[in-house]
């Protein structure tokens, strides 16, 4: 989906800047060019980062996964020696 027609920028790339450490809009701006031309897409931008960084805020950490992968495999092992 592209967000910026200007710059012809997707909502990939925004994601893409975000996950590269881009954290304002601003910031998002300026490493992809998305905003830079007419400005009509800055409001978009503004919703998608938002939402994108409160995606990323609600994942459970690294350690968190590990953990549950961790618990699910003891979990399966306990199941297949009980069968
Ligand atoms: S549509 Fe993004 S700067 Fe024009």
């Amino acid at each position: 989906m592209i967000v910026c027609q200007c710059k012809a920028i997707s909502a990939s790339t925004v994601y893409d800047a975000v996950d590269t450490g881009a954290s304002s809009l601003g910031q998002v701006c300026r490493s992809t060019g998305a905003g830079t031309d007419c400005g009509c897409c800055v409001f978009a931008l503004k919703d998608l980062v938002c939402d994108y960084q409160n995606r990323l805020a609600h994942l459970p950490s690294a350690g968190l996964v590990l953990l549950l992968e961790a618990n699910n495999e003891a979990g399966f092992s306990a199941s297949r020696r009980a069968s």
